[in-house]
């Protein structure tokens, strides 16, 4: 078999967002039947909160959804520009941030807006930090995730082949 398409979805922290994203996304694949061919990680840009858990507002949210979310926060590292194929920011300070951390050689085209991926949302439209804010925010980054979830799936099927 090809060897699998990885996906690194990327925020600030990597315990809302990202986790939020990897978690959506790993549900629609395996749901697809997808997880041998799809490989999927999240990562911050940030090393604030490294080695904890996803936030317990987005864990409950997604829970009601019948969404899990698991892992433990990590940094991003440069490393990831050659381990991952799609890199996939939450937003426009996060995108600066690991385009601030390629250097020479890196593939920084493999760099993207998740809301890209909807086609329903503008052009570099953002998912907002939900982290200072109250629950209704994280009900709408599950929303705003799982169409871009959907979105990107769609993409990866089609120019994989999958
Ligand atoms: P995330 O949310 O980037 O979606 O994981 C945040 C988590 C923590 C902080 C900001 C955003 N913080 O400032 O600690």
């Amino acid at each position: 078999m090809r060897r699998p398409v990885r996906v690194l979805f990327v925020c600030l922290g990597n315990i809302c967002r990202s986790p939020t994203a990897e978690g959506i996304f790993r549900h629609l694949v395996e749901a697809a039947g997808l997880s041998e061919a799809i490989e999927i990680d999240s990562a911050g840009t940030s090393a604030h909160h490294v080695g904890e858990s996803p936030d317990r507002r987005a864990t409950a949210e997604a829970a009601r959804r019948g969404v899990r979310l698991v892992g433990a926060s990590r940094q991003f590292v440069r490393g990831d520009f050659e381990d991952f194929d799609h890199l996939v920011a939450m937003d426009a300070s996060n995108r600066r941030n690991m385009l601030g951390v390629a250097g020479p050689g890196d593939e920084v085209e493999r760099v993207s807006m998740f809301r890209d991926w909807d086609p329903a949302s503008p052009e570099g439209a953002e998912v907002p930090d939900p982290y200072y804010g109250g629950d209704e925010g994280f009900a709408q980054v599950f929303e705003i995730c799982m169409a871009a979830s959907q979105g990107l799936l769609a993409h990866l099927r089609e120019t994989h082949g999958l």
